[in-house]
């Protein structure tokens, strides 16, 4: 099979904001009790964070990393997770119906965050709580003045502020699992009166306004006009969630969802230019995407759970290839959007539907979807140039048009290209025909490349690369075996 790309020099999306190669840490299973924290494990540093999963989070240079929810933080106390350790409380956590020991909170992971690399976006409860509590957690945060929340953080051993920019107005409060579910009113004013105090406490934080749970809900685009006509001129970005999986074992149709993604944030960013246009505003409001991934893999064995267990192994998917290639056609979605998707975070970063797993008291590794995101994060850096792609497409899971093809050339810097693409064929190569005007002294360099015989494959403790990336030598033609993500540098020759 064939196909054409064609990117030319100066015809660009947008520049890249490294934020859309963020990430997700939740008091969910064993994110972070067993996963990024484990005192007695034989890597523990002196705060008990497991080294061996900091190194690969590390590797994969995530720049931001939402927490402490999801679902957990419509019913935290934040001042729960401050100040000395045997002072806090076991709580029983609703929104996973888990034990919550506390012995992690807002001070353990800032610090963790920083010794990570890694800046923090923070969410607020705003769904058994309200203003007055985000206020003063954001006082807690990043205050230097004589007063009560600052002077707490103080007695707490934090002369300095953690300086926590971005704050996320609440978590999926459309949804009616949700702990505190409001309706689209509700919400509009809650969010609306907390984000003006924050911003009185902290004017330099950005806030992210809660969008919808996925493209499904029945109020997706009410839900967001509601909202928007309340806090337009008081958020800084929309929020979008969505998850992605192959429940009816149809790989064609499962690598088209990104087709569903591509449509969500379209759609999404009209709504927002219709409320712009709407309050005759100057502002464009840009997009979230934080909660996004391949999510199915666990939900029937997590019924399975007992309740008000400490870390239970909850939504503990293990990716197979065709994850990690959906995930690569997601990746090329946002950068094809990074017009208007400014953040976006994999969701989560260890354990619960994780680029990375581990064995509490035993090993770390990578799972087949760490692959392409470490790829996209270290390398698709710079400025995504419109990409045309030419190619045949497919029917499948009621879309008639799928390409086979899913691609983005990125301009890391005047002297380096990095194309990624994921040939969604399960039996032809594609040979690529490309076409790049402006960069005609650029010569392919190197190709990395992620496939296999078996889709299903896995990665494991006893067998942790069984589903790994190979380097390739591109020659005078470009091919993208079948079932493919690949990532093709090119340097100025
Ligand atoms: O990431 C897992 C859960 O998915 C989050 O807690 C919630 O926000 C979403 O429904």
């Amino acid at each position: 099979m064939n196909a054409k790309i064609k990117a030319e020099k100066n015809k660009v999306i947008s520049e890249i904001s490294g934020r859309i190669y963020g990430s997700f840490i939740e008091h969910l299973g064993r994110a972070v009790y067993g996963g990024i924290y484990e005192p007695g494990h034989e890597t523990a540093d002196d705060m008990g964070f497991r080294k061996d999963v900091m190194k690969l989070v590390r590797e994969l240079q995530v720049p931001i990393v939402r927490y402490p929810g999801g679902n957990f933080v419509s019913g935290y106390n934040w001042e729960d997770g401050t100040g000395p350790k045997e002072k806090r409380p076991r709580r029983m956590e609703l929104a996973w119906m888990s034990t919550e020991t506390n012995e992690v909170g807002i001070d353990e992971f800032q610090e963790w965050a920083k010794r990570a690399g890694t800046e923090v976006m923070m969410a607020v409860n705003l769904g058994t709580r309200g203003p007055e509590e985000a206020r003063n957690l954001v006082e807690y945060c990043n205050s230097t003045t004589d007063t009560y929340y600052a002077n707490k953080r103080r007695e707490n051993g934090f002369e300095e502020p953690f300086n926590v920019k971005v704050w996320c107005l609440g978590n999926e409060m459309d949804g009616p699992w949700q702990i505190g579910h409001k309706t689209a009113e509700e919400y509009a004013r809650v969010a609306c009166e907390t984000a003006k105090v924050m911003k009185w406490v902290d004017p330099s934080i950005e806030l992210v306004a809660s969008g919808s749970s996925n493209v499904d809900m029945p109020t997706w685009g009410t839900w967001e006009r509601t909202v928007l006509r309340e806090c337009y001129e008081h958020v800084d970005y929309l929020s979008l969630h969505n998850y992605y999986g192959n429940r009816e074992n149809d790989t064609a149709a499962y690598l088209g969802q990104s087709l569903d993604m591509d449509r969500f944030i379209k759609v999404t960013a009209g709504i927002c230019d219709e409320i712009k246009a709407e309050l005759k505003s100057d502002k464009t409001l840009n997009l979230s995407f934080d909660e996004w991934n391949v999510w199915f893999h666990s939900n029937e064995q997590d019924k399975e759970i007992p309740k008000w267990q400490i870390a239970p192994p909850l939504l503990e998917d293990a990716y197979n290839l065709e994850d990690a290639l959906v995930v690569g056609c997601l990746l090329i979605t946002l950068l094809r959007n990074c017009d208007r998707v400014k953040m976006a975070c994999l969701a989560q970063l260890v354990n619960v539907i994780a680029p990375i797993m581990t064995e509490t008291g035993g090993k770390a590794w990578a799972q087949t979807i760490f692959f392409p995101f470490l790829d996209a994060s270290v390398n698709g850096r710079g400025t995504a140039l419109q990409t045309e792609v030419n190619c045949p497409t497919y029917s499948a899971g009621g879309k008639d048009a799928i390409p086979y093809v899913e691609s983005v050339l990125v301009e890391n810097d005047e002297n380096t290209l990095t194309l990624f693409a994921v040939n969604r064929s399960l039996d032809d190569a594609v040979t690529i025909e490309l076409e790049i005007p402006g960069y005609e002294d650029f010569k392919p360099v190197s190709q990395r490349v992620l496939t296999g015989d078996d889709l299903k494959a896995v990665n494991t403790a006893d067998d942790p690369e069984a589903v790994k990336p190979f380097e390739a030598t591109p020659g005078n033609e470009l091919i993208l075996p079948s079932k493919s993500w690949n990532m093709i540098r090119f340097e100025r020759s």
